[in-house]
């Protein structure tokens, strides 16, 4: 195993300004040379409800099957007392779109596990909520939260229930911090009350918004600062079959109108089945584009392009029956972006948006391939670009880089002038540092690219021993030099899947861990924060001199904003290089440079135990002018930031 020799104090004692010049590696950067425009949004995320990502996960719902909708109607529930005295019931229901409800009676109740437990800190408050109807008596309703072993961490108690459906709420403060609480709804007092949509939110949610998302998974995605993000997928967007495709229309409004459907996740994978695994659509469409203005990202939606997942059943909308699948683009553009006088421009401002969402990019289609996409892709692009020539299509081309799909797909999408294109890369780390310059021979007339799904594989695809370490975040992390250095081409990329439950995952790798309380940034996390906060407007030229060694990769450009020449270097080798550097027409050079480094052992992953042992360092180097010798570690991504005129 290598062993990084440097830690951030050794680091700052090596980093001196006109050290010795036998340098292997010298890299010259042409800092007045501006090349290509950047997109300074380029690094962006991809949100899919996978590994319990939106329920259980980013969604702050801390009850499962919260709806009595699962298919087992009493899944996630456990009677306390008689099981006779609780009933799942569909008549009269609160809501005609999620008809079933439970009538427990007085001596009896239901508890919920939870996604995995759940999770709730000592002092802090949460909001519970339920519909409730009376049907005999006057009870009760006792509420507590208990922890794994039974004891009682929090209780609160609910009375004088009508005839109707009423929605009641009580406020619970646990006196312990506990990871797998189960919440205990009980009737007492004599009669029986009709419940649905038991719910328990913390009301520390992200911006403290009711019924909001999870602070701490939020801020994960804050801090990359994201140039757009991507939703609501992945294949969840596609289905198993086109009836449980992912239908935006059906994720606005008030919650309980939500229908809920099977994540296609529950059962995708026969190694990592996840039965409890459904679609609440708490977190719907609404929610993401707020979630993208409050992170600063762009909005880019996926919609189902009348094809189901072609992995699965491949089902298809006959081409002449297409139309409400593009009504559906066409009215989600309005429903962000017009007017408060539109039907869906009114929608959003109902909901308490006036403000246009500004949407400008929009996929057809997630990871679709071969002529039945193309025909249909065509269809959409007619109506789209006729009507709404101001927002760039995202189109697919298949699931891998290079394979038969993907070689069938570019020229036709190049014929019907497709604007950007999605390419998919899981592959090993080899792939990606071999692939540094796979984009320098792009055509720079053609469509652009969107690198919107990859991720370095330590074993291969799906496999369950893939990792998230550091040398597959370095190989991300070279290839990434490459996107940036043709950033004319490459116009956004997005690194997947995003999120992932200890507990409660079907895929890795994966950016972001979490459990039902903490999350942590993996290697891969700070390979792209690192990227993401070091953005640049332009390319400069960068020219490597390594004497024949290929463990360097480079890149380099200019942030108008700051006023800095960025320099990105990725150190493959497992030894210290020492390099010469020289930025060429450097003007008024600060003093000091910032770096950032993020170093270590090849297999080192981060954990809840140690959630940074892989984390970029900062430092300050003074800098005698624009020439001088710099000792880049072994098995390292280092950003030197340089202010000059
Ligand atoms: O990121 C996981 C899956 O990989 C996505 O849902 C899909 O688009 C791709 O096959």
């Amino acid at each position: 195993m290598k062993m990084s020799i440097l830690n951030s104090v050794s680091l700052a004692v090596l980093l001196v300004a006109g050290a010795t010049a036998h340098a292997a590696v010298t890299i010259t950067v042409q800092t007045d040379q501006p090349g290509a425009v950047l997109n300074r949004g380029m690094w962006g995320i991809f949100f899919e409800d996978i590994n319990l990502g939106a329920d259980g996960g980013l969604y702050a719902e801390l009850v499962k099957n919260r709806s009595f909708e699962f298919p087992d109607a009493l899944m996630g529930w456990e009677v306390l007392g008689a099981t006779s005295g609780v009933e799942v019931r569909d008549e009269k229901p609160f809501s005609t779109v999620q008809p079933h409800y439970v009538r427990v009676q007085s001596g009896t109740g239901i508890a919920n596990e939870g996604f995995r437990g759940i999770g709730v800190k000592a002092g802090e408050s949460y909001d519970f909520s339920t519909q409730v109807r009376a049907t005999a008596g006057s009870p009760a309703l006792e509420i507590k939260l208990v922890d794994a072993a039974g004891k009682i961490l929090a209780s609160g108690s609910l009375k004088n229930f009508t005839a109707g459906w009423s929605l009641k709420k009580v406020t619970l403060r646990p006196n312990a911090t506990e990871t797998k609480a189960h919440l205990q709804v009980t009737v007492v007092g004599g009669g029986a009350l009709d419940l649905d949509m038991v719910s328990l939110f913390p009301q520390n949610t992200w911006k403290n918004r009711p019924g909001g998302l999870r602070a701490d998974m939020v801020q994960m995605l804050a801090d990359l600062k994201p140039g757009f993000m991507r939703f609501p997928g992945g294949c969840i967007v596609e289905g198993h079959t086109l009836a449980q495709r992912y239908q935006w229309k059906t994720t606005i409004g008030p919650v309980a109108e939500r229908k809920l459907i099977m994540n296609r996740w529950n059962d995708e994978f026969k190694h990592r089945p996840t039965p409890d695994y459904y679609q609440s659509f708490g977190l719907g469409f609404y929610e993401y584009f707020q979630l993208c203005e409050d992170i600063g990202a762009s909005p880019l939606p996926i919609l189902n392009c009348g094809m189901a997942c072609q992995f699965n059943s491949g089902e298809l909308v006959p081409l002449d029956q297409l139309d409400p699948y593009i009504q559906d683009a066409l009215d989600l553009i309005e429903f962000a972006n017009g007017p408060v006088t539109s039907a869906w421009g009114a929608k959003r401002a109902a909901l308490g948006h006036p403000m246009p969402f500004n949407l400008k990019m929009l996929g057809v289609g997630n990871e679709q391939w071969d002529q039945q996409y193309i025909e249909r892709y065509a269809k959409f692009h007619q109506v789209l670009k006729a009507q709404h020539p101001e927002i760039k299509l995202v189109s697919a081309a298949g699931p891998s880089p290079n394979d038969e799909h993907f070689k069938y797909a570019w020229p036709e999408l190049r014929k019907l002038h497709a604007d950007i294109v999605d390419e998919h890369c899981y592959a090993n780390p080899l792939w990606f540092f071999e692939n540094t310059h796979r984009y320098d021979n792009y055509d720079r007339n053609g469509p652009k690219v969107f690198f919107g799904e990859y991720a370095a594989q330590s074993d291969k695809v799906v496999s369950t021993n893939n990792e998230n370490n550091l040398e597959c975040a370095l190989a991300e992390a070279a290839c990434m030099t490459g996107l940036e250095h043709n950033g004319d081409v490459v116009r956004m990329a997005s690194y997947a899947p995003l999120f992932a439950h200890v507990e409660g995952w079907q895929w890795k790798p994966d950016l972001i861990w979490t459990d039902n309380l903490r999350s942590y940034g993996t290697p891969n996390y700070y390979v792209q924060k690192l990227f993401a906060n070091n953005p640049g407007n332009v390319t400069v030229p960068v020219k490597l001199d390594a004497g024949g060694a290929s463990t360097f990769f480079i890149s380099a450009t200019r942030d108008y904003d700051s006023g800095d020449t960025i320099l990105k270097v990725v150190n493959a080798g497992n030894s210290l290089v020492e390099a010469s550097l020289n930025f060429t027409g450097a003007q008024n050079l600060a003093s000091k440079a910032r770096v950032f480094t993020l170093a270590g052992s090849l297999s080192d992953e981060n954990s809840f135990a140690s959630p940074k042992k892989i984390f970029p360092v900062e430092s300050k180097l003074e800098i005698p002018g624009p020439q001088f010798e710099y000792l880049f570690p072994p098995d390292s991504l280092t950003v030197l930031r340089l202010k000059a005129n």
